[in-house]
């Protein structure tokens, strides 16, 4: 598929384009945790600088309309200068727009202000369109939402997608016709969102390892004891994945006993007042032997509970997959920040900046805001 760049864009110099990022980062207070979503969508804002364009960047930040996009303004005023509207719908915004000059940046307040973003209402669409002659989407890890700003402006304006965008997907595409052995690893505590992955890998990869709660819903379907661990309520098909070979499920893990001590367990002798807390270090080691032989190996989700201390786990996977010869591709929730603790960064093949859409787009090989784009260039 032929998916159009900021390059074919033609004419830039004085155009306003219209830049929808994630710049979604995590903060404490108005402090960024990390900035890596932020980063890596400058490549396309530096492209379109360069050309002379003037650039508006729409993203959202947070839920809904609480949180505000300043102190990501603030942050990246120590490296270039850059323009903030607090309310997009003002008299205000439009003066900013018609004042800017060629090679300049603004971005709009928080999308979800407005609630008509998440409602993709078409008044909205058209509003932000107004401001622009082109569109650009760069917020690959939004554009599993069916959002305003996502799916309907580019029915609106000549569209593209940004480099960030680009860089998704030929990486996440190599999982979607993998190289062998093809090692998929799992974790987390959602077995409704991981389903659909699951599924898919089973047929596509040699190995699919489950880690995280989600193996506690196998282990109890197989009715096996697992004390007082926590398992996602509701049912999951997961019986037809019991009988594939290439299912992989932790054979020891790491428990917080009725006394609230740590134990290692093999997972088929659990007691009754365990939780089940983290992988234990035989199913770490195999694991390491499976990485260490695969071409391709994607990782989506933690080992163990990262937030009540079992860090372990999740930890000595990072440090696994740094050491693989194949192919590294990782995402979702905390992995820049855990890079980041780990001191590991520039050690994997790609990390992607998709938490939700990275899952959608590998389950399903497509997401709203690519076809978007595309349906609208194939309709032409
Ligand atoms: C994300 O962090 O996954 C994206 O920014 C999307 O955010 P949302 O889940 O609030 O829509």
């Amino acid at each position: 598929m032929n998916f159009p760049s900021p390059r074919d864009l033609k004419d830039l110099k004085g155009k306003r384009v219209i830049v929808r990022a994630d710049w979604n980062v995590p903060m404490e207070g108005n402090a960024l945790v990390e900035d890596y979503r932020i980063r890596r969508s400058l490549p396309t804002i530096e492209y379109l600088r360069k050309k002379k364009a003037k650039v508006i960047v729409l993203s959202h930040i947070g839920k809904g309309k609480e949180s505000s996009l300043r102190p990501v303004v603030a942050y990246l005023k120590r490296e270039f200068d850059i323009g903030f509207v607090p309310d997009f719908r003002t008299q205000e915004a439009r003066d900013v727009v018609a004042h800017m000059k060629e090679g300049s940046v603004v971005v709009f307040e928080n999308l979800r202000i407005d609630a008509r973003e998440e409602k993709n209402d078409p008044a909205l669409a058209e509003l932000l369109a107004s401001f622009g002659d082109y569109y650009i989407n760069d917020a690959f890890s939004a554009s599993h939402r069916e959002h305003a700003s996502i799916v309907g402006l580019p029915k609106l304006l000549p569209s593209a997608f940004g480099f960030l965008f680009l860089d998704e997907l030929k990486h996440l595409s190599m999982a979607l016709k993998p190289a062998h052995p093809f090692v998929f690893v799992t974790g987390g505590a959602k077995v409704s969102t991981k389903m659909p992955l699951m599924k898919k890998f089973t047929r596509l990869a040699d190995t699919v390892f489950v880690g995280g709660a989600l193996a506690n819903n196998f282990f109890k379907e197989e009715g096996m004891q697992i004390g007082k661990s926590f398992v996602e309520k509701g049912t999951f098909g997961l019986r037809p994945l019991f009988k594939k070979k290439n299912v992989v499920l932790p054979v020891d893990v790491v428990v917080l006993d009725k006394t609230q001590n740590r134990a290692v367990r093999r997972a088929d002798h659990i007691e009754k007042g365990d939780r089940i807390l983290d992988a234990g270090p035989a199913t770490l080691r195999a694991l390491e032997e499976v990485i260490r032989k695969a071409k391709l190996v994607v990782w989506n989700g933690p080992l163990g509970n990262y937030e009540e201390g079992f860090e372990e786990g999740t930890d000595t996977l990072l440090k696994i997959l740094a050491k693989a010869r194949g192919k590294t591709i990782l995402g979702g929730g905390d992995t820049i920040a855990l890079i980041e603790k780990l001191k590991l960064e520039g050690s994997f093949t790609f990390v992607s900046t998709g938490g939700g859409a990275m899952l959608d787009y590998l389950a399903d090989g497509k997401l709203p805001g690519i076809d978007a784009i595309i349906k609208k260039r194939t309709r032409k």
